[in-house]
């Protein structure tokens, strides 16, 4: 979604400012622009529709100045176009603002303004709070932000410039993220310290409801109420070259091919051969504590939502405790009853999806406990729950998750591992689990290495325009996630069923024009799950089966994926390997931009 970058120091703002919203293209975007305040308090601004290589090859080469703000927008109050593009500014021009968020009261901010004769250029919700600070009739820049937010109900990132006084940035968060980077004698700002990966490390998070004042040699943040809070900078671990293509055509297939080494390196230190259990100090929680959750709640949305599912029932095998997973979107407006003895569970690669984010904050309030599952170290839901699991599967960039989706599937076999022997797991089936968990990075390879294979079964599936895709109990999880991945970047229609729903309805659709992969591993529903397949043959239906070497499909004329078998309540994570390169060749044969899926955005940062 929207990004947010800013530069004050002594070096060119425009290059920084340009570098950084190029490093934020993959959270989605429409639209870009930059202001720069040169010497002379003007301040230069260029917006442009479409991509930020677009916007760069627009600014000026003589562009001037060491202040500025940048933007990417994902537009939400009016169409993606250049006057609605940030930065957006005070009718003097003097004001400029870049926003992350939805502003809700901007009709009547707007209606007002307008009453009062202010001229708006824009359809923008953000344009108001432009006016508004121009207008605040304060002494400094802080205080006229601080006023005109004072004005506002909604979700913000915000960072302000005024020509008038170019020697600050004023930054202000509120249910959106904002960190500062803390250079040499430069200063930064970014909604995602990815924006900032080749200038520093060193970051401080802002809280809801704090804002900042950064000059070129520091800053002071301060809440609404002006008073000072202390903050002390953290260091990320981010490199250039996590970010980098490293030689593939996209970064969803270096994401896919990086599972093996980064599965491997979440597990380190996590697995306990001694108790046949695992390690998991981040949940902060004594194992008596542990013990008394009678029920889990997974929230997370979209595909952490489906991962979620997966988790839940890894909960109820491992554990025998009743677990569901809910869309953290659905949930937190249906007024839950929370329960002193559930443990609530989050989910999120980004840690900045609103649905859930809010979704954790309604348990909290209501004395519920939550941890997440999330990826982002520092991120708003890392830092809201109670406690949890770091997933790290390191930088995900394409918006298509892969690997984070991987990472949560073996966070939840963590989770479920270590509630399960504080229930009633055996030692001996905790210690077949753990073997398990060592086994997958080498199987995950071994999926990987067979990938012409699946690329040539992806392939064949680009022509359709419409796909099912079927699971039972533990395969459903992966149908659906698999679904959700092919339509994301194939724009094809594709939807997921239990393959015991079939007869009740969507066989109606099966014919040769419609596809079917089938999830089939060797488990206790092979025999009905074949039976299924063969349906959808006998009406002319083409498949793709993804099942285990020794399964015999007999007459059935599909095309084969094999995996390595794991132990069965771990195979769903091998299962949903092949899916992902099902989706990406077929995505990559159809031509369409598989790093950037048109009107999605990585992190869904408003509601
Ligand atoms: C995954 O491919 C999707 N882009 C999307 O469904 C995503 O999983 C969802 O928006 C949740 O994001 P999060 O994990 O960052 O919370």
């Amino acid at each position: 979604m929207c990004g947010i970058v800013g530069y004050i120091g002594a070096q060119q703002a425009a290059p920084i400012l340009l570098e950084g919203l190029a490093r934020l293209e993959y959270r989605g975007y429409d639209s870009a622009g930059i202001a720069v305040l040169g010497a002379r308090g003007a301040a230069k601004v260029v917006r442009r529709v479409g991509r930020v290589h677009a916007l760069a090859a627009a600014v000026p080469a003589k562009t001037s100045g060491r202040v500025g703000i940048g933007h990417t927008r994902w537009a939400t109050h009016g169409v993606p176009s250049e006057t609605n593009a940030h930065p957006h500014a005070s009718a003097d021009g003097r004001i400029q603002v870049v926003h992350n968020g939805i502003i809700d009261n901007a009709a009547a901010l707007r209606a007002r303004l307008t009453a009062e004769g202010v001229e708006l250029a824009s359809e923008t919700d953000t344009e108001a709070l432009a006016h508004l600070i121009a207008r605040a009739n304060e002494d400094t820049l802080e205080a006229a932000v601080v006023a005109a937010l004072a004005q506002v109900t909604g979700t913000y990132a915000i960072a302000v410039v005024d020509a008038a006084t170019p020697d600050r940035i004023v930054v202000a968060r509120n249910g959106s993220p904002l960190v500062i980077g803390v250079g040499e004698r430069e200063m930064f700002v970014a909604s995602d310290a990815a924006a900032l990966v080749r200038h520093t490390s060193s970051v401080v998070h802002l809280e809801d409801g704090e804002l900042a004042s950064v000059t070129a040699t520091g800053f002071r943040t301060f809440t609404r109420e002006h008073e000072d809070v202390a903050k002390t900078p953290t260091t990320v671990e981010l490199t250039v070259e996590e970010l980098e293509l490293a030689g593939h055509e996209h970064f969803m297939h270096k994401e896919i091919h990086e599972q093996p080494s980064s599965v491997e390196r979440m597990l380190g230190g996590r697995l306990d051969d001694r108790f046949g259990s695992a390690r998991l100090d981040g949940l902060r929680m004594e194992l008596r504590e542990l013990r008394g959750f009678r029920r889990v709640k997974v929230l997370g949305c979209g595909s952490a939502y489906y991962v979620g599912q997966l988790g839940a029932g890894l909960i109820e095998d491992l554990a025998r405790v009743p677990a569901d997973a809910e869309p953290a979107s659905e949930f937190r407006y249906r007024n839950p009853v929370i329960e002193p003895d559930t443990l609530y569970v989050a989910v999120s690669q980004s840690g900045e999806t609103a649905d859930t984010l809010f979704a954790v904050r309604e348990i909290q309030r209501k004395g519920g406990r939550v941890v997440g599952l999330v990826n982002v170290v520092g991120s708003s839901i890392a830092r809201q729950c109670d406690g949890g699991i770091y997933l790290h599967a390191g930088p995900e960039v394409s918006v298509a998750s892969t690997k984070a989706l991987t990472h949560m599937s073996v966070g939840f076999a963590l989770l479920a591992l270590a509630l399960g022997r504080v229930h009633d797991l055996s030692h001996a089936d905790g210690a077949r689990i753990l073997a398990g968990l060592q086994a997958l990075p080498g199987q995950i390879a071994e999926i990987l290495a067979d990938e012409e294979t699946i690329a040539e079964a992806g392939r064949r599936l680009a022509d359709a325009r419409s796909l099912f895709f079927i699971g039972r109990v533990r395969g459903f999880p992966v149908a659906r996630e698999a679904a959700q991945k092919f339509k994301e970047i194939t724009y094809r229609h594709a939807e997921a069923y239990p393959s015991s729903e079939l007869k009740h309805g969507p066989l109606a659709l099966i014919d040769a024009d419609l596809p079917t992969v089938a999830i089939i591993p060797d488990d206790g529903l092979v025999g009905r799950n074949l039976a299924a397949a063969h349906e959808i043959r006998a009406r002319g239906g083409r498949l793709t089966v993804i099942t285990h070497p020794g399964v015999d499909l007999g007459d059935l004329e599909a095309d084969r994926i094999d995996i390595p078998r794991n132990e069965p309540e771990l195979d769903p994570i091998l299962l949903t390997i092949p899916t992902q390169l099902l989706a990406y060749h077929a995505a990559r044969a159809l031509g369409e931009d598989i790093d950037r899926p048109r009107n999605l955005a990585k992190s869904v940062t408003v509601e």
